[in-house]
């Protein structure tokens, strides 16, 4: 089935945030933001830009009739800084004004005075300096202390990765206008209706139900939006109730890549001991998250760093300590993979290393350590179905692997100014939320008199295609095309208490909640068709929109079914209600069963290198993912490829710089390079696992949001194996991302 947004995608018919038709006398806001990284805040005045003509307000602080506290986990972060700022870009006022133009304006009218405090922006100088943003987290399992003894091989190493920025397409941005008695509609661009309308409502300083959350879909959110979208629905909502008229609030690009968080950089050390055969036997790291001004969803990344931090291999002996870190940098945020990618890239490079000083491929390491059935992840949950292996034999029975090494090097030989390299990148990534009380959805399905179907679930559409499964699952489930069912937009009176979608778990928590709903309608339908067809319930079935009687055509349509069973008075209308059953994780002792289950999956990744410029393509990527009983097998390809890019952008292109006063330096397109059509790799070959996929996954389909943005970490690996092959004196280190720049200095050093 084609994604159902496709043709409006394409005629540019979709609706997204800024397309909302205005009301009539909509006025528009524009946030005014600290000009410095930390300090006290001596004078805050706008009263120039007050009395400026078509300035309809000027909201700060002091104008928050609830409380300014938008922190979503730890009550740290404020909506407009009162009495400190403590990252550049940070909120203090919103300006509303008859256009936006004149808001802009007016922002230049405002008078701070801002004594500077130090500025921080190292993760491991704030570390020294005891700034956390919570407490440091350990995973450990086996006796890391003993182990050390029965290795024949140790190294130790540093690695740092970079931040990423989302750059969804559609910036941040919201529509609030008022309704009667004081009840509030936020129109939001956000992967979280339910924490939109929670903070709302906490700054306003009214309850719950008085803010009702619509969403209709995203352009783009890869977690950026599933904290961040927050304070800008907030701020149009604030302002919106204060002057009683609609307020538009969207941040310009420029605006929204300074302001917002990004990917956490990691800065790392490890230790890996490894035996005589290559197994690896301990492993101990020591993360820095450089976590911003504030905590955000920091301390669950960290978490999921830890649990992906020995990725898709077995290692008997772990400890792997994370700090959060407090600098003055906006307050990063969920990316796409969580920590995941962090986690992953630091084993990732400890084994690179241990390749290097041993002088063996990686790969060799990699196989030889591959998680087994049965085998205990450090967090103590037993792997089950694990599929890596399989994976990597499918990977090599299809492509080659030593096939694709003898050709590389044959190239090397032949070639001196162009060098090619490969990598292999293992995916084992865990799906659900890491939160236990966040494996819930809810979803409310209306079969009307006509026989048609309106789906609401907590999902949010934002390109992942979660709408086009949800309708799927309820054609599915109900046995009725799918031009018969529509899927409504996410709100927040229609459904309550929506966790994010994020964790690659909205088609599954979501999809599940849809389907016990439909089961449940079914069941109503067929005990009205058996008193109708004198039969017992047990021998109907509902095929192709038609009642079946012990396997045959009966006289009874769906449309038919449905009138009957309403003129009857049966409940046409169902919610249903799922939770993932099994998991849970005591923090206390880092152990328990986080995730419902694993996805796996391996990456072969070809970097050529023109090693005069040290500019760089990939020339094919070989895929065998995990996708279980893929439902849709287009919408789970283009995520593989789309991910597969992202991750390719984040190890090798994308660079956040910021300058020591914690400014951003990369602060638009022509700044931070993002990954186009040119820079994709010239093929990209995926090709399914074929096993089924487990119970919890919808309709045994695997989540697939998240775990091939991962394959890309084997690019840096890849130009790593390049350059070697050009310069044997270059020692690999582990600075990402590795740009064309960081490439020519290696080639030559
Ligand atoms: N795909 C598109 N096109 N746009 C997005 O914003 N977000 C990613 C992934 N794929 C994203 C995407 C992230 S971060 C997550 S967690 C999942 O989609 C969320 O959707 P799902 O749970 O329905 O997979
Ligand atoms: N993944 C994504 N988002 C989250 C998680 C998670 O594990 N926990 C809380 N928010
Ligand atoms: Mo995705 S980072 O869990 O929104």
């Amino acid at each position: 089935m084609k994604n159902i947004d496709s043709i409006s995608h394409v005629t540019g018919r979709s609706l997204y945030v800024d397309d909302i038709p205005v009301r009539t006398g909509t006025l528009y806001g524009v946030v005014f933001t600290s000009p410095v990284a930390h300090g006290n805040i001596l004078k805050l005045d706008t009263s120039q830009a007050r009395a400026m003509e078509g300035i309809a307000g000027v909201f700060t602080a002091k104008d928050i009739p609830g409380e300014n506290q938008i922190g979503g986990v730890i009550p740290d972060e404020m909506l407009f800084a009162d009495k400190k700022v403590v990252f550049h870009g940070q909120p203090l006022a919103l300006i509303v004004a008859s256009d936006e133009l004149t808001a802009r304006k007016a922002c230049r009218k405002i008078i701070t005075e801002i004594e500077p405090l130090e500025v921080v922006t190292d993760p491991r100088e704030a570390c020294n300096k005891g700034m956390l943003l919570v407490p440091p987290s350990t995973f450990r399992s086996g006796d890391i202390n003993k182990a050390w003894d029965q290795c024949e091989y140790v190294f130790e190493g540093k690695t740092e990765t970079g931040g990423q920025e989302h750059l969804y397409i559609e910036t941040q941005g919201a529509y609030a206008y008022v309704m009667e008695n004081r009840h509030i509609k936020i129109r939001s661009s956000t992967q979280g209706p339910t924490h939109v309308q929670k903070f709302a409502a906490k700054v306003l300083g009214i309850p719950m139900h008085r803010v009702e959350v619509d969403v209709t879909r995203l352009g783009g959110g890869f977690g950026g939006k599933e904290d961040q979208a927050t304070a800008y629905a907030c701020m149009a909502a604030l302002a919106a109730l204060h002057l009683r008229k609609p307020v538009k609030l969207i941040l310009h690009r420029i605006d929204d890549m300074r302001m917002t968080g990004k990917r956490h950089p990691y800065s790392a050390d490890f230790k890996i001991g490894l035996s005589k055969e290559l197994k690896i036997i301990a492993y101990q790291a020591t993360f820095y998250q450089n976590g911003g001004a504030a905590a955000d969803l920091s301390s669950a990344i960290l978490d999921r760093s830890l649990f992906h931090s020995t990725n898709s291999y077995f290692i008997p002996n772990t400890e792997v300590t994370a700090y959060s870190c407090k600098t003055n940098l906006p307050p990063n945020t969920a990316f796409r993979g969580f920590g995941g990618p962090q986690g992953m890239y630091i084993i990732e490079s400890a084994i690179s290393k241990a390749a290097h000083e041993l002088n063996v491929p990686a790969r060799l390491i990699q196989q030889k350590n591959l998680l087994r059935e049965k085998d205990h992840f450090q967090y103590g949950q037993v792997a089950k179905n694990v599929n890596i292996g399989k994976c990597f034999r499918l990977l090599d029975k299809d492509f080659g692997i030593e096939k694709i090494a003898r050709e590389i090097q044959s190239y090397n030989r032949k070639n001196v100014l162009h060098k090619k390299g490969m990598a292999l990148m293992p995916v084992c990534f865990g799906i659900s939320f890491t939160n236990k009380s966040m494996n819930q959805a809810r979803a409310l399905v209306h079969i009307y008199q006509d026989g048609s179907v309106g789906v609401s679930t907590g999902a949010i559409e934002m390109g992942q295609g979660v709408n086009t499964k949800i309708l799927q699952v309820t054609a599915r489930t109900l046995n009725i095309h799918p031009e018969r069912i529509k899927i409504e937009t996410t709100n927040t009176t229609r459904v309550s208490n929506t966790s994010p979608t994020a964790a690659s778990s909205g088609a599954d928590l979501n999809g599940k909640a849809t389907e016990i709903a439909c089961i449940q309608l079914l069941k109503r339908l067929l005990k009205t068709a058996a008193s109708m067809l004198n039969t017992n319930p047990d021998k109907l079935a509902i095929s192709d929109e038609w009642v079946l009687n012990e396997g045959k055509r009966s006289k009874l349509s769906w449309e038919q079914l449905v009138k009957t069973a309403h003129l009857g008075r049966v409940c046409l209308s169902e919610q249903g209600h799922y939770a993932t059953p099994v998991v849970h994780f005591n923090k206390e002792i880092a152990k328990g069963h986080p995730f419902a289950y694993h996805v796996y999956g391996v990456a072969l990744l070809v970097a050529h290198l023109d090693c005069l410029r040290g500019t760089f393509r990939f020339d094919k990527v070989c895929i065998v993912h995990d996708f279980g009983n893929s439902m849709n097998i287009g919408i789970d390809m283009g995520q593989v490829e789309g991910a597969l890019a992202q991750g390719i952008g984040w190890m090798t292109m994308e660079e956040v710089a910021y300058d020591k006063e914690g400014k951003l330096l990369s602060n638009s397109l022509s700044t931070y390079k993002v990954p186009d059509i040119f820079s994709a790799p010239k093929e990209v070959k995926c090709i399914p696992l074929s096993v089924k996929g487990p119970k919890p996954a919808i309709l045994r389909s695997k989540a697939v949001g998240e775990p091939p943005l991962m394959y890309g970490i084997g690019a840096y690996f890849a130009l790593q194996n390049a350059i070697k092959a050009f310069n044997p004196a270059y020692v690999p280190d582990f600075n990402a991302p590795m740009t064309p720049e960081k490439v020519l200095l290696r080639l030559y050093q």
